[in-house]
């Protein structure tokens, strides 16, 4: 197959091997695994002990279905794969065309910034970085080294959204109004370092909340850009169940553990805006059900009894069920994170735009960063505007130290 993208692999635990690895890579013979770097030496031995079984699983299986080409690309794969426990040794011996950075959110942006710097296309996992603070140097070397970046969000390629965005653009619901979107569940306690608030840039909202408003985002349309930031009333940005069983033992948590915030989206140009309503919580969901209300209708997900999931869009009088469906002219086997890898590695092999950008990740980031603003200042709406105005006097009075200095602040803002 010409034009294979080489991809090294940064960061090897668990999004990577059970998320990107098996879920995404085994079905994507245009991306070639070339390197695998853990500066941890277990996790890289594991790492390469999960990519071998899975690829000779998916060996198996393209030669029961009679591919055997694909199989034999693999299968000559697997001999070439190299691991690294230093990135810097790996960018310059095996000198991939891409790297997929899957390692805790403090070393996105320097991983990020020194893959694009050595002449790389980067695929980053969500969050872009720690703070908005920490994105900007990223948002710098994506734009100096015209590479492409792609900003992980995988619910944006999982069917239900995909259709949903459909139903938006169609004008099945009219002009987007609003938006309910949660990201929830009970906590990665299983996970210590999810909880500390300096390695992500706090907990629930830079883990969860990123994936509900970064897919908002897209719902309502990328050409519209978050303009004000509200601490949602009854929760707002909180600590709701303090003590966690983290690492072996019960602990008071530092992070916020639930996030509950507005979100209003304008176009500069066209001056349409929509609000859109975020959850992003480890403390179970609360928020009302998933629902885009629209000037002529609205559109919230169900599913049938045989399980099958449809977008019910209801107008005044009438209600009609949309099937939710991938793109289903091809093979989709596993939903977002196929799609995401797939996009990426097409998106450099085509030179085309990527659909979820730095900037976009930036400004995901801007707005958790207004939310911890808002939620400090009694729950009142922020300006983007002066949430990044106030970053930025933070960065000429701390320098290096801004961003842990904003983080600090959002802690102490907390409920
Ligand atoms: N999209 C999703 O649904 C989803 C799900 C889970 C995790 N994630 C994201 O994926 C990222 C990683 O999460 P995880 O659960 O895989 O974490 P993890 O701790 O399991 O894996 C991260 C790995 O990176 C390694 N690492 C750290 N610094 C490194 C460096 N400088 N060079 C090389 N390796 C380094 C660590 O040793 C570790 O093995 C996080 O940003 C998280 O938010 C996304």
């Amino acid at each position: 197959m010409a034009d294979r993208v080489d991809v090294g692999i940064v960061g090897c635990g668990g999004i990577f091997q059970w998320a990107h690895l098996q879920k995404g890579y085994v079905y994507i013979p245009e991306a070639r695994i070339t390197a695998l770097v853990d500066v941890n030496e277990k996790t890289l031995a594991d790492a390469e002990r999960t990519l071998k079984k899975a690829y000779e699983k998916r060996i198996a299986e393209l030669k029961e279905a009679g591919d055997t080409d694909t199989a034999a690309l693999f299968a000559d794969d697997l001999k070439r794969i190299r691991t690294y426990n230093d990135m810097a040794k790996m960018l310059d011996e095996a000198e991939p065309a891409a790297v997929d950075v899957c390692t805790m959110p403090d070393s996105h942006m320097p991983i990020a910034v020194k893959a694009l710097n050595a002449g790389c296309h980067v695929m980053c996992e969500k969050p872009m970085a720690r703070t908005w603070i920490d994105t900007l140097p990223l948002l710098d070397a994506v734009r100096k080294s015209g590479k492409h970046f792609q900003q992980n969000e995988n619910w944006i390629w999982q069917p239900g959204w995909y259709s949903m965005r459909k139903v938006v653009d169609g004008g099945m619901i009219g002009d987007v109004i609003a938006a309910y979107l949660s990201a929830a569940h009970g906590g990665p306690e299983g996970k210590a370092a999810f909880w500390d608030p300096f390695k992500q840039g706090g907990g629930a909202m830079p883990d969860m909340a990123i994936h509900a408003l970064t897919t908002a985002w897209f719902v309502v349309g990328f050409e519209k850009k978050p303009v004000a930031i509200q601490a949602a009333a009854p929760v707002g940005v909180a600590r709701r169940f303090r003590k966690r069983i983290v690492a072996g033992g019960f602990r008071d948590i530092e992070a916020e553990d639930d996030s509950h915030f507005m979100v209003r989206y304008e176009d500069p140009d066209s001056l349409r805006w929509a609000t859109t309503m975020i959850e992003g919580s480890w403390s179970y969901r609360d928020a009302p059900d998933t629902m885009v209300v629209g000037s002529a209708g609205t559109a919230a997900f169900g599913k049938d009894e045989e399980g099958h999931e449809y977008i019910e869009v209801k107008g005044a009088n009438d209600s009609r069920r949309i099937p939710v469906s991938g793109p289903t002219w091809e093979e989709y086997p596993a939903g977002g994170y196929y799609g995401e890898i797939r996009d990426f590695v097409r998106g450099v092999r085509e030179g085309r735009a990527p659909m979820v950008d730095a900037g976009v990740g930036s400004e995901a980031q801007a707005v958790v960063g207004a939310a911890f603003m808002s939620q400090a200042n009694g729950m009142r709406p922020v300006e983007m505007r002066e949430f990044k105005d106030h970053a930025r006097q933070l960065m000429e009075e701390h320098g290096d130290k801004a961003s842990d200095v904003l983080i600090e602040e959002g802690l102490l803002g907390l409920r």
